[in-house]
């Protein structure tokens, strides 16, 4: 107890999910829309909306069969509420809300980058706070400090293209399907290392920002000599392994800013095999503990949106208020729960 009902229409996916805090996890499900998007070479907002309304009453249904209960075994109600495409958003936060008005519920809004945030706490073992966070996913590339829930302070993020923009438009580059991330690592693995040398934007120099649009320059550039596939598989060997070197090299500093000694990693791009691979190898060495998710929880999904209602209503059940839902929203405007 409590059981959360968690519901997810932030972008492409649509996604429902039961968290118990006795049980944890116990449904979740999820219908990607990446077949309906995938000619248009990126997320078309109002498709997105349309096919959300046609999927998620079933999608709720087979979920909630599958946790082996009904609407009157739920504590609450989380949706996500942004950031996100506000009509796909709607979606999500129409549906919650009519259950929960239905059933009497608390409805929690979930911050959609809390949700990746908290997601290792849906593995175990869990990460215990205080911790270093690099959430990486098509929006956002974000070093946060996390003292707890709701405590969070930015120490870094993208000045530009987030990193899992910069994987999409790369994999466009080489004329792979969108999103082009998954294409571009699989690619990537029959690539040779060090054939195409890109650089590590930004680590020349101190601080925990990012930049990735000038890569993307230097992939164009470097493009024509990539003439068969062998070129380009080598290219995008050259580009996973600048991106992944960048992203190794801050986790360290902003961790050497910390002093913590819990790194986690979540987010669409923390299911890069390379990434995982090269935190663990420098984590091991330093003597850090490292957490991901699942490669399922990285990507957008429910059972986070769940388990960071389930926590946000543990620590105190959210003050009623208007049903809101919100395109900008940054993670450390977050206020903690209120106490009880
Ligand atoms: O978190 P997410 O599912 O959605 C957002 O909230 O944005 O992240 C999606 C991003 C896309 O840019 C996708 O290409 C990237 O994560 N991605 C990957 C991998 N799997 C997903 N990038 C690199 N390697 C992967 N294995
Ligand atoms: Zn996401």
């Amino acid at each position: 107890m409590p059981t959360i009902l968690g519901i997810e229409t932030s972008c492409d996916e649509t996604a429902c999910a039961v968290y118990d805090g006795d049980r944890g996890l116990l449904a979740h499900r999820l219908h990607s829309q990446v077949d309906l998007h995938a000619r248009y070479g990126g997320v078309v907002p109002e498709l997105a909306s349309r096919d959300h309304v046609a999927r998620v009453a079933p999608l709720l249904r087979e979920t909630l069969a599958a946790a082996g209960i009904g609407f009157g075994d739920l504590d609450g109600v989380a949706y996500t509420a942004g950031p996100g495409l506000i009509g796909a958003l709607m979606v999500g936060a129409a549906v919650g809300a009519g259950i929960a008005t239905a059933h009497g519920l608390p409805l929690i809004p979930v911050h959609h980058m809390e949700g990746h945030l908290l997601a290792p706490m849906l593995e175990s073992p869990a990460p215990q706070f205080p911790f270093t966070a690099l959430l990486v996913s098509g929006g956002h590339t974000l070093l946060i400090a996390v003292e707890g829930v709701g405590r969070y302070t930015l120490l870094g993020e993208s000045l530009d293209d987030a990193v899992g923009e910069a994987f999409d438009k790369t994999a466009k580059l080489l004329g792979l399907p969108y999103p082009g991330g998954p294409h571009l690592a699989r690619l990537a693995e029959r690539g040779q290392p060090g054939v195409f040398k890109f650089p590590r934007p930004m680590t020349d120099r101190p601080g925990l920002d990012f930049s990735f649009s000038g890569l993307k320059t230097a992939v164009l550039v470097a493009m024509p000599r990539a003439r068969d596939d062998v070129g380009r598989a080598d290219l995008a060997r050259g580009f996973e392994e600048a991106v992944t070197d960048t992203l190794t090299i801050k986790c360290e500093r902003a961790l050497a800013q910390t002093g913590h000694r819990t790194l986690i990693v979540a987010g669409g791009v923390g299911a890069n095999l390379r990434l995982r691979a090269k935190l663990r190898a420098r984590c091991e060495q330093l003597g850090i503990s490292l957490f991901f998710p699942r490669a399922e929880f990285c990507t957008d999904n429910a059972a986070m949106i769940a388990c960071a209602g389930w926590i946000r209503h543990r620590e105190g059940r959210p003050p009623d208020g208007p049903l809101f839902t919100t395109p900008r929203w940054p993670l450390s405007t977050l206020a903690p729960p209120p106490q009880g």
